[in-house]
């Protein structure tokens, strides 16, 4: 009886809200004599079709995004996987992009200094690509791939017990594909006081138009560092410039939410590195998305159940301006709890925010115009939700990736079974790639 006044239905723009009631698709009930049970259940499934487009069958991905040509690339984050960047070739096999030989081979993905493990700081070579962004065609730039590489393999000793090294300048990097003549045009590096050591380049989004406030007028990068070490945050990028920076490091809303413990197919799940005694999940700052007008910013850290949002301003305040920190926290709106974790965020035309949900085999969205967190797929294929992006087909393609069954988050046994999988299903209310923010 409480629940029934509780959660809104799925609903477009500017619905009444007066008359949003709890959403029952999903539901099942079969009176037939013969039927299994007469109860009412949950058979795990609502929202539009879910099409399977692609089957991983060798390295498990993390990263993906879609070219308007409908290419699709995906990353893997290495560790021992042959290369870091993809590209989807046909429907059971992928190919590094944009050739093998970017790739740092495997042994030389670390390095040891004074009895301390760091990543290789080889700015020219890919070491691990975490995420990658489609930015569409603009007046100065051709529709680029925009690759962030992390600079932190995961490695294991000799007992296969993982360990992420330290970070050196060069490592962290964000590079620019051109996806006309499929080559490196840019690249852009750190200096240690802004990607820490213990940095983790996580996500990344891009606002390209000419006259955002506080940049060069060449475009700007907004970026997560999820840093499971512990000091997370967003880095800014001037692609005009070069120029790098850092806002809200450790600010509450960009922290891991304290012990928190998701529940998978309806297992808890503890984090079991090998090694270590269990623990729980580290990572702050995950998925981010910015309004299609590029002055809001949203965001939640992977185990917080909050939704938070910022003025993209606020992150762009240098630290020359003594009071950028006090004012970008005091700005931080935190919008309710959305009902569990999230990892990637996706941002459509209508202005909604998806958030994909892990431990709900779902999909929601946050619709800033009724400031409410919505239903809109759910299936028991998406058994972990990676990273999502929007094609220019109107279509959310998403990585499965089955991620709390390998080996690093489970005493070291792998549990994941392939295919791993792409999946994709159509946006509501016609929604598609936004592109305001790329004149
Ligand atoms: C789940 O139940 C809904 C009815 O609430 C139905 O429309 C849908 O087709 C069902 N899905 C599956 C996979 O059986
Ligand atoms: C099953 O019976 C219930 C109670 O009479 C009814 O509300 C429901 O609509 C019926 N379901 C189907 C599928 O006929
Ligand atoms: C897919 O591509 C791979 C690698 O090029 C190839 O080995 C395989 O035969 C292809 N499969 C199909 C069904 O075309
Ligand atoms: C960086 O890696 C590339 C590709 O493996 C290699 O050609 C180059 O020599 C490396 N640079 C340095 C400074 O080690
Ligand atoms: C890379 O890390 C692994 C695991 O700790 C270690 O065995 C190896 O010696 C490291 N490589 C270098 C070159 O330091
Ligand atoms: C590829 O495109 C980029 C961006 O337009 C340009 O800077 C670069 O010169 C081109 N490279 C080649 C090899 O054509
Ligand atoms: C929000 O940020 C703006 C711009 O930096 C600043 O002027 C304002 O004082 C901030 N609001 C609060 C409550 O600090
Ligand atoms: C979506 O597009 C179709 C075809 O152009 C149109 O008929 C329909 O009204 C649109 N729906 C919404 C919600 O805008
Ligand atoms: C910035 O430029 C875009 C197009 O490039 C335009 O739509 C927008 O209105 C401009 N904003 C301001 C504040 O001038």
């Amino acid at each position: 009886m409480l629940l029934q006044s509780l959660i809104g239905a799925a609903s477009l723009v500017g619905a009444a809200l007066a008359q949003d009631h709890i959403a029952t698709a999903g539901l099942v009930q079969n009176n037939a004599t013969d039927a299994p049970t007469r109860l009412r259940y949950d058979n795990g499934t609502y929202g539009p079709e879910v099409e399977e487009v692609h089957y991983y069958y060798d390295q498990w991905p993390i990263g993906i995004a879609v070219a308007s040509d409908g290419r699709i690339f995906t990353t893997y984050t290495r560790g021992s996987d042959r290369y870091t960047l993809g590209v989807v070739v046909n429907k059971t096999a992928e190919a590094p992009y944009p050739n093998l030989a970017l790739n740092l081979p495997v042994d030389q993905l670390n390095t040891t200094w004074n009895g301390i493990a760091f990543g290789s700081g080889n700015a020219s070579a890919f070491i691990s690509v975490q995420a990658v962004y489609v930015t569409s065609k603009t007046s100065t730039r051709p529709e680029t791939l925009w690759v962030l590489d992390t600079g932190r393999p995961t490695v294991h000793n000799a007992q296969g017990d993982p360990s992420m090294p330290y970070a050196q300048p060069g490592g962290p990097k964000l590079i620019a594909i051109s996806l006309t003549n499929d080559t490196i045009y840019q690249t852009f590096t750190f200096p240690s006081t802004v990607h820490y050591p213990d940095s983790y380049l996580n996500d990344l989004r891009f606002d390209l138009r000419a006259n955002v406030t506080g940049t060069s007028g060449k475009g700007i990068a907004y970026l997560v560092d999820s840093s499971n070490e512990g000091r997370p945050g967003f880095i800014m990028l001037d692609l005009g410039t070069g120029e790098s920076w850092r806002r809200l490091t450790q600010d509450p809303s960009v922290l891991r939410g304290p012990n928190d413990l998701p529940v998978y197919q309806g297992h808890p799940g503890y984090y079991r590195a090998k090694g270590m005694p269990a623990s729980w999940q580290q990572e702050g700052l995950d998925g981010i998305q910015l309004s299609t007008d590029g002055m809001r910013m949203y965001y939640s850290p992977l185990s917080q159940k909050y939704l938070y949002s910022i003025p993209s301003a606020n992150l762009r305040e240098r630290d020359t301006n003594e009071l950028a920190e006090i004012h970008a926290h005091a700005n931080v709106s935190n919008h309710g709890q959305r009902g569990g974790d999230a990892n990637g965020f996706e941002g459509d035309s209508n202005g909604f925010v998806y958030q994909l949900m892990p431990t709900h085999n779902a999909v929601f969205y946050f619709n800033p115009a009724d400031g409410q967190t919505h239903s809109f797929v759910r299936d028991p294929r998406i058994v972990w939700p990676d990273g999502g992006s929007i094609g220019a087909d109107g279509y959310l393609y998403l990585n499965i990736n089955q991620l709390p069954y390998q080996p690093d988050w489970n005493n070291g046994v792998d549990l994941r079974q392939h295919p791993g999988a792409i999946l994709r299903c159509k946006l509501p209310g016609n929604g598609t790639k936004v592109t305001s923010l790329y004149a």
